[in-house]
């Protein structure tokens, strides 16, 4: 009897035992649980959210190990639960593994390698670039992700989309500030226009190409042809949109496609677009910093064509077809060809008909009687 009661307060219990640890672990687990990660980041800045904490690297060069919670959080990739061990695969608890960098530069380019695990297809462009070219040989100052995006303050990189020039200032902050003072450049970071080119339009953003190799140059026209053929785009600024085409159908144009199809390794110095306009320095034409305005375009052709007068740049037509108001002496050198060669063609058909006439007849007549 004792033994059956003992049995059932046994059960009893077991019972409540089981209900209070199923009860806990639901408590432990609730529905809308933290982010993954969250744990995480809560470990990992219980060191680094403070501001004095810093180590000396091997090569003497103190590096602050301070990680701003504020900051963290503003990044794009923090509301998608991408914490700190996402990046950090190998540190996941105190002490860490031994560093095997000796310098700041060089854990960047260690550490950034953590990009490509969900960016691979960005990652596999920059290795197929100049910049990618440039570190292979030894120029560490060649930029990697995160130069450009930062790590743990990464934004969208192209908002505004005067950010983008900003970006590649901070290293090329000459070129930087001489696109500025351009047409294109002006209109970009002033008037916040976007029908503009940035430096990506251009050179591409992951796989930046050398652009002084004979194949970029041959290919160039096409990238300013990419807006400036366009029609619809043109008229919205009162531009001819006939410049590429007339381009195409100029001396220059002509001689470039010919080496463009047969020789496209080999430089050549016919003109491109940049060679008359500039390429970082481009300016509307009526502007006196413009390589093209009447009173530069001599010097502009002199570059490739020493010692030519200033009659040379009577041979340049434009870019627009040859009409009555722009070039008034070679529309009439025209209209007078255009009807004076029909007229000389008429001339002769109707000389040699009025001769085959002339030759029936007379030999109709001999046949007489
Ligand atoms: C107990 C405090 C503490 C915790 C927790 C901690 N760290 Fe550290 N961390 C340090 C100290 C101290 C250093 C300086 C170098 C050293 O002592 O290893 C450091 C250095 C670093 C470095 C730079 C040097 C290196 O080893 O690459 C990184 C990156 C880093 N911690 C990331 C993390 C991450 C990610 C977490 C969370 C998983 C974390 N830390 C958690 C204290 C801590
Ligand atoms: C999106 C990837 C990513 C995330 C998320 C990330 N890190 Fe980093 N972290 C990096 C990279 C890349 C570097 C190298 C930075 C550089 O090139 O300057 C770095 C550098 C560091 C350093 C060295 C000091 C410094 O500022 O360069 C510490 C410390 C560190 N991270 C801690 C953390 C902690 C703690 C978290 C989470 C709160 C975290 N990181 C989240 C990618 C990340
Ligand atoms: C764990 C995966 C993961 C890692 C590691 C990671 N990212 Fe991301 N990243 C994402 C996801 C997901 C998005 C949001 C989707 C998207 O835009 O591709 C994103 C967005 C971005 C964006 C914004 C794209 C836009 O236009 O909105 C940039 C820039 C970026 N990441 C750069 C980096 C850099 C630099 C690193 C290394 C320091 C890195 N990411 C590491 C997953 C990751
Ligand atoms: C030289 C600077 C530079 C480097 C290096 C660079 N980026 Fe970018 N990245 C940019 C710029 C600028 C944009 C915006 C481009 C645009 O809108 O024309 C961008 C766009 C992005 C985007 C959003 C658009 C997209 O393509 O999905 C992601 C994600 C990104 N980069 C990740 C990376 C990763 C990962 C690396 C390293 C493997 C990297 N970037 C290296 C400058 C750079
Ligand atoms: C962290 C520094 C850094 C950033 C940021 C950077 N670059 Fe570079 N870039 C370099 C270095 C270094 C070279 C190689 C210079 C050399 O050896 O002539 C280079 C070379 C180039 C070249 C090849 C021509 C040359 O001078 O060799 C182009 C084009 C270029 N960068 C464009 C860009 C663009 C566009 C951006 C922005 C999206 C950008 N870079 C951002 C450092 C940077
Ligand atoms: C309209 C197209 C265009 C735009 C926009 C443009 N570039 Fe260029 N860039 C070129 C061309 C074409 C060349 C090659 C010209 C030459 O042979 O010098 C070049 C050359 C370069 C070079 C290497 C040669 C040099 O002059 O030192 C760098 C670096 C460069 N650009 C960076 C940039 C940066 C940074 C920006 C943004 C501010 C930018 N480019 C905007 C077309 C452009
Ligand atoms: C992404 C589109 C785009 C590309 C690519 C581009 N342009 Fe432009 N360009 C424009 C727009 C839009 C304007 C008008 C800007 C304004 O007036 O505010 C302009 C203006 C100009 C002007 C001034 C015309 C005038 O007299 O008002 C010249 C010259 C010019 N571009 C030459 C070039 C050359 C050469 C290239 C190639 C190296 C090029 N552009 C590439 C969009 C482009
Ligand atoms: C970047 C160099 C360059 C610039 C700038 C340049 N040209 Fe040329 N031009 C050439 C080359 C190369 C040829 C082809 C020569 C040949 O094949 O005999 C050529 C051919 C010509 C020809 C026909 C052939 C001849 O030699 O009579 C004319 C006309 C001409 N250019 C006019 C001009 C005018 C006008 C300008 C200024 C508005 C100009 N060029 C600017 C490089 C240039
Ligand atoms: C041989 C020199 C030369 C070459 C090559 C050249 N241009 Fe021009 N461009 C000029 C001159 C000179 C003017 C101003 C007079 C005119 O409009 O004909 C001009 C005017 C322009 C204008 C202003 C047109 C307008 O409606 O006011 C644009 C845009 C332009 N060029 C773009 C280009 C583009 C794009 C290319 C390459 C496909 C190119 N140019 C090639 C010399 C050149």
């Amino acid at each position: 009897m004792t033994a059956r009661i003992l049995q059932r307060q046994k059960m009893g219990l077991i019972v409540a035992g089981a209900l209070v640890l199923l009860l806990s672990l639901l408590l432990a687990t609730p529905a809308g649980a933290e982010p993954p990660g969250q744990e995480t980041e809560k470990y990992c800045l219980s060191c680094h959210s403070d501001p004095n904490l810093s180590m000396t690297l091997p090569n003497g060069e103190i590096l602050s190990l301070f990680i701003s919670q504020d900051v963290i959080s503003h990044s794009v990739h923090s509301p998608l639960g991408i914490e700190c061990e996402a990046c950090h695969t190998d540190i996941t608890t105190y002490p860490h593994p031994t560093v095997t960098f000796e310098t700041r530069r060089e854990l960047s380019r260690t550490y950034y390698l953590a990009c490509q695990k969900c960016h691979p297809g960005n990652y596999e462009k920059t290795l197929d670039s100049m910049h990618a070219d440039v570190a292979a040989d030894g120029n560490m100052d060649a930029p990697v992700c995160t130069d450009c995006h930062g790590a743990h303050d990464v934004g969208k990189p192209d908002e505004p989309r005067a950010l983008i020039s900003e970006t590649c200032s901070k290293c090329h902050g000459d070129i930087v500030e001489i696109y500025k003072q351009s047409v294109h450049g002006a209109a970009l970071i002033e008037e916040g226009n976007p029908d503009v080119p940035t430096c990506t339009d251009c050179h591409g953003v992951h796989n930046i190409q050398d652009p002084r190799t004979a194949d970029f140059r041959v290919q160039s026209p096409e990238m300013c042809a990419e807006c400036h053929a366009n029609q619809e785009l043109m008229s919205k600024y009162g531009l001819s949109s006939d410049v590429y085409s007339i381009y195409k159908h100029s001396w220059h144009g002509v001689d470039l496609t010919v080496y463009k199809a047969r020789w496209p390794t080999i430089w050549h110095d016919s003109a491109v677009c940049t060679d008359c306009h500039g390429t970082h320095d481009i300016f509307k034409t009526d502007d006196p910093k413009s390589k093209v305005n009447p009173n530069n375009l001599l010097m502009t052709c002199q570059e490739c064509h020493p010692g030519v007068g200033p009659n040379w740049t009577d041979a340049w037509t434009g870019h627009n077809e040859i009409s009555f108001e722009r070039t008034p002496f070679l529309f009439y050198v025209e209209s007078f060809y255009s009807s004076f060669t029909p007229f000389v063609l008429w001339a002769c058909v109707v000389y040699v008909a009025l001769q085959v006439i002339r030759s029936i007849v007379d030999r109709v007549r001999s046949s007489l009687p």
